[in-house]
């Protein structure tokens, strides 16, 4: 049984396009309509290094990933330091969208180095669950429709990797995107309840 006095993390994970934002915050207001305590918060932050990256991202297309990787760092140092841990500590769910294993997936991916990026990423603990949306790069790319700087199949293919081993060592809990969006749902409240043994149930 899960410790609810320290509260749970729970971060989505997948390429653009997967669905992430519309599952999470659907789990979100689940949580909160049981009356769980809960907080959803987005990585790039809106803090510091966040709006730095924000920048880079709309504007700067070329800008080296090792660099990036540093400040997607800095930016969940803070993010963490300032925001999650103090909502763990109050007994909340956080819900993540993006975390430590976007890192691993797209600058490990696009670096061909996700052992560099899991060290500077180790002064953050990771999620109490990781859920990770999978969809097929060119669907994901249809679906979207809209550009950023990482919107090519076969960058996309090369971070989805990342994520298929993630999910192959037991980090990440795989849940097909491209089932329709209630079955998605679905299979994401019933991971939640018997990961984290909550009932969610109406
Ligand atoms: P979003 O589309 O989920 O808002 O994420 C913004 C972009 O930032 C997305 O293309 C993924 C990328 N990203 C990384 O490359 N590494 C990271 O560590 C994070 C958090 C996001």
């Amino acid at each position: 049984m899960a410790d609810r006095k320290k509260g749970l993390h729970i971060s989505f994970e997948g390429i653009d396009g997967s669905g992430k934002t519309t599952v999470s915050t659907n789990l979100y207001l689940k949580l909160r309509e049981k009356g769980y305590p809960c907080f959803y918060t987005v990585e790039p932050t809106f803090m510091r290094v966040g709006a730095l990256i924000r920048l880079h991202a709309s504007r700067i297309r070329n800008a080296p990933q090792y660099y990036l990787a540093l400040l997607f760092a800095a930016d969940r140092v803070e993010h963490y330091e300032r925001i999650i841990r103090k909502r763990l500590e109050k007994g909340y769910f956080v819900i993540s969208d993006r975390y430590v294993h976007s890192s691993i997936a797209y600058q490990g991916g696009l670096l061909n180095d996700p052992e560099w990026v899991r060290i500077i990423n180790n002064r953050v603990p990771p999620p109490d669950l990781a859920i990770y949306l999978d969809i097929d790069p060119e669907n994901a790319l249809r679906r979207k429709k809209v550009s950023g700087p990482f919107e090519d199949a076969s960058l996309l293919k090369k971070i989805r990797r990342v994520y298929m081993e993630l999910v192959e060592n037991g980090e990440l809990v795989m849940v097909n995107a491209e089932k329709p969006l209630e079955e998605v749902l679905g299979e994401v409240t019933k991971i939640v309840e018997s990961r984290l043994n909550l009932d969610l149930s109406s």
